[in-house]
């Protein structure tokens, strides 16, 4: 039966607006789930259910040795056509992975012929890390139409925008496992600056151990907290430019070598400021010494203007600080120490901050404990 040109329009607007719905749930689950494998394979299947197609099949790129490989199916492929490797130029997928362009082509098999699409994930590049590459190939997503089917270009526009979301999970992913490799890395630095001044060693690990019970006692943003860890570990990162006899002297300090050992921050800051990756953690780094009243450095900056993870990370410096040796003088006992940062409160430290220091007391979530000369916050679970 002929169909009016009306009712064509209304069958593909409707389509249109079935395809939209699915690409926006799709949309929405990236934010509900950090499981990779889940979240593409529920890309692919929307994918395929709108767009009536036969099959599709998601490629990764293996960082370790450059290749393609088959990640998920939708359907199952039948065993003659199983290729689950491809290296980059090779089959179609992978001369996809190495050109970045889309391709559309007819796949032939005895006398039956398929339509295939084949579309590159492109990964934004992450700052910092993959300065050299203008876009990340990460994978490819294959499509086999029905027979006898082929694609609009309306079908290789959407494709398009599910293969984009599809790239944004990846990302998000890699981004969170960078930050994970960051923090393993930048541990082992912090173990590295606190071996430098051996009486302080264990400091920065242990100022991030009461840095984090204080931000969950302030309730701070889950997603910030992991900058907050490696901005902690390497408050101390500028001393690596301190002059030794300086950094260990036991007496007071001449003006001179009191100005050079305020010089850290800044120091810290110029390190760090290059690596792109880290530079959210900058403004911690550079700002734990100002004071509340203003009276601090680099800058004197007062009150809100220093920024939380700095106002933070400045009572547990000087708590653990005072609660050990330093080369000037003895630890002082916990108490001691708590008194003098309450005394301090809304002049040396943000009032707020200390309020959730002594609430994280109270709770247990900190535990001060001197054992065998070191300090201990947090009770570890194998201990
Ligand atoms: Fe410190």
């Amino acid at each position: 039966m002929h169909q009016s040109p009306k009712s064509d329009d209304s069958t593909n607007l409707q389509k249109q607006i079935r395809q939209l719905r699915a690409f926006l749930e799709a949309s929405t689950k990236l934010t509900s789930t950090f499981d990779l494998k889940i979240l593409m394979s529920d890309i692919l299947s929307t994918a395929v259910e709108v767009l009536e197609v036969e099959n599709s099949s998601l490629w990764l790129l293996e960082v370790e040795t450059g290749e393609l490989v088959i990640d998920i199916s939708v359907r199952e492929i039948e065993e003659e056509n199983l290729q689950y490797r491809l290296k980059l130029g090779e089959g179609i997928a992978g001369k996809v992975a190495q050109t970045g362009e889309p391709l559309v082509f007819q796949s032939s098999e005895g006398n039956m012929s398929r339509a295939m699409l084949c579309i590159p994930l492109k990964a934004r590049p992450i700052q910092g890390l993959d300065e050299d590459t203008e876009t990340n190939i990460v994978g490819v997503i294959e499509m086999i139409h029905r027979e006898n089917q082929q694609f609009s270009s309306e079908d290789v526009e959407l494709i398009q925008a599910f293969a984009n979301l599809a790239a944004v999970a990846i990302n998000n992913q890699r981004l969170f496992e960078d930050v994970e490799d960051a923090l393993y890395t930048v541990r082992t630095l912090a173990d590295a600056i606190d071996i430098k001044d051996p009486i302080t060693y264990g400091h920065s690990r242990r100022v991030t151990e009461l840095t984090l019970a204080i931000y969950d006692e302030m309730e701070g943003i889950p997603s910030e907290r992991r900058y907050l860890e490696l901005a902690s570990l390497l408050h101390d990162v500028g001393k690596i430019g301190i002059r030794e006899e300086v950094l260990m002297k036991p007496g007071s300090l001449t003006p001179e070598e009191f100005e050079h050992i305020q010089e850290h921050p800044a120091i810290g800051y110029h390190l760090l400021k290059r690596h792109r990756f880290l530079q959210k953690i900058v403004p911690s780094v550079l700002y734990n010494q100002e004071r509340y009243d203003g009276k601090g450095y680099p800058k004197g900056l007062k009150g809100d203007e220093i920024p939380l993870s700095a106002r933070i990370i400045a009572v547990a410096d000087a708590f653990d600080a005072m609660t050990n040796d330093r080369p000037y003088r003895k630890a002082m006992g916990i108490q001691e120490a708590l008194d003098e940062i309450v005394g301090n409160s809304g002049t040396q430290f943000d009032p707020k901050v200390v309020g959730a220091f002594l609430r994280a007391l109270e709770k247990g979530k900190v535990k001060p404990s001197r054992r065998e000369g070191e300090m201990y916050y947090v009770e570890k679970l194998d201990e």
